[in-house]
């Protein structure tokens, strides 16, 4: 969800309003998504590194979170939306946690969209975090080392049980991952806009899913030429 902080200065306003705009777009994308048939929607709230920015500015987006989970658990039960995070959820602020803990209980009931929120997510603390996991199974003799696949590491991530994304919607031009999803992101399409995110609605995500739809995923594996397959 990029592109809060130049969305606020083109108006000349602080980057907090930026950061506000960003919020209030996240319901009508949620509803876009149920409408498109998307069943899961992973959002790039806070990653690791976003703890460097100034204190005000991570102060305020911790507010805006905890608000966020207060105002919008009504609307998640009303359209289906179960919530839950992926990070090191457990450093972030007290009350912040507390509000999290509770809309996840509240809406884990909903099974139309999986709405997933990344924070204080880093894709290398994450598969960090997976290899300890898996290495206290081997010295418990649970898995030996040659029985571990790729599977086993998937299993073991913040995202078990979940689906790799079909689909990346990077906002604001920037074309790179930002240790997003590293492992989970191998065979991802990916769409770069140079839409903000504060403008990001449903006709953008329209546009994307289109996008998506042109593309011609083969996962490394080829299809015979329609010629050569015609006359063999
Ligand atoms: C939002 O956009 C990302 C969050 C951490 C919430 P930015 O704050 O990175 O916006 P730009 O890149 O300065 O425009
Ligand atoms: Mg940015």
């Amino acid at each position: 969800m990029d592109g809060n902080g130049r969305w606020a200065r083109e108006r000349g306003w602080p980057r907090l309003k930026g950061h506000e705009q960003g919020a209030v777009n996240v319901e009508p994308v949620c509803e876009a998504c149920i409408a498109e048939g998307v069943e899961y929607l992973t959002l790039y709230a806070f990653s690791t590194e976003n703890w460097k920015r100034p204190a005000h500015e991570v102060s305020g987006l911790m507010l805006l979170l905890e608000r966020f989970l207060a105002d919008k658990v009504a609307m998640m039960n009303r359209n289906g939306v179960r919530l839950r995070t992926i990070g090191r959820t457990a450093d972030l602020p007290g009350p912040v946690l507390k509000r999290l803990e509770r809309a996840i209980a509240d809406t884990a009931h909903n099974g139309r969209l999986t709405l997933t929120l990344a924070l204080n997510y880093g894709g290398r603390d994450e598969i960090v975090d997976a290899i300890r996991a898996i290495a206290r199974e081997v010295a418990e003799g649970r898995i030996m080392p040659d029985g571990i696949t790729s599977e086993t590491i998937s299993g073991h991530l913040y995202t078990a049980n979940m689906p790799d994304p079909d689909l990346l919607i990077r906002t604001s031009g920037e074309m790179r991952l930002s240790n997003f999803l590293p492992w989970q992101l191998t065979y991802t399409e990916l769409h770069v806009t140079q839409v903000l995110w504060p403008d990001f609605g449903p006709a953008e995500l329209r546009e994307a899913i289109a996008d998506f739809g042109t593309r011609d995923r083969r996962f490394g594996g080829a299809v015979e030429n329609p010629i050569t397959a015609a006359t063999a």
